[in-house]
């Protein structure tokens, strides 16, 4: 089967901008790292990187999840992967080409997802919070996050051409959108440098 356009142009976007993406913002990292804490996650655990892209957040979620635990990281970009496999972070997770729409792991395996700079890239963001609640623990919890406010995202997505919904993670529509999508708004930090949404499973 094909890409959609969606995803296909998503993949073209990325593509050029793969090599040395972590390189563009070397602060993120204590984001990352916190973003990753709000997961809670422990010992053991099953995380999931949900348009991992060069992998920045698989180092302190397999930190958090030690050697008995599980680091998947999912990005439909054959170049992030590259680039993540350049940077090691194959060496410490599993990471794989796909749709986060159609993850290749069973119902309820999930003690933590983390989705960041995802949503605004998503035509049917619904559907895939719904495929991220069928992989979810009934206590997991999901973090909408982006190293940067919603508003300079939208200057920069703007600037640059990007085909991108940022009306997904508008403070209106974040808790209907994650609710339609299987799960409950439990804090919104709408800061000027981050955005965080962080959620539960609402079934
Ligand atoms: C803004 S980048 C963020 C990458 C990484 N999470 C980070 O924060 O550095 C968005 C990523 O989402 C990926 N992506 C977008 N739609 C996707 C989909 N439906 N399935 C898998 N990956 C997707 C893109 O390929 C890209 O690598």
């Amino acid at each position: 089967m094909g890409l959609s356009r969606d995803l296909a142009q998503t993949r073209e976007f990325f593509t050029s901008r793969a090599a040395g993406w972590e390189d563009r913002h070397p602060d993120d990292d204590v984001l990352f790292r916190w973003a990753v804490d709000q997961l809670m996650l422990s010992p053991g655990d099953v995380a999931i990187d949900a348009g991992c892209g060069s992998g920045r957040a698989l180092p302190p979620m397999r930190a958090a999840v030690g050697p008995r635990g599980a680091v998947l990281g999912v990005d439909a970009t054959p170049a992030m992967l590259h680039e993540a496999a350049r940077l090691g972070r194959q060496a410490i997770s599993v990471c794989a080409i796909g749709d986060v729409g159609r993850l290749p792991v069973r119902d309820g395996c999930a003690a933590g997802i983390l989705a960041a700079g995802l949503l605004p890239h998503l035509p049917d963001p619904a559907g895939t919070l719904r495929e991220l609640a069928r992989v979810a623990q009934p206590d997991a919890r999901l973090a909408v996050f982006h190293p940067i406010g919603r508003l300079a995202l939208a200057a920069r997505h703007k600037d640059r051409g990007a085909h991108a919904h940022d009306m997904n993670i508008d403070p209106h529509r974040i808790g209907p959108l994650l609710a339609h999508g299987g799960w409950a708004l439990e804090l919104l930090d709408d800061a000027p440098d981050h955005y965080l949404a962080l959620a539960v499973p609402n079934g």
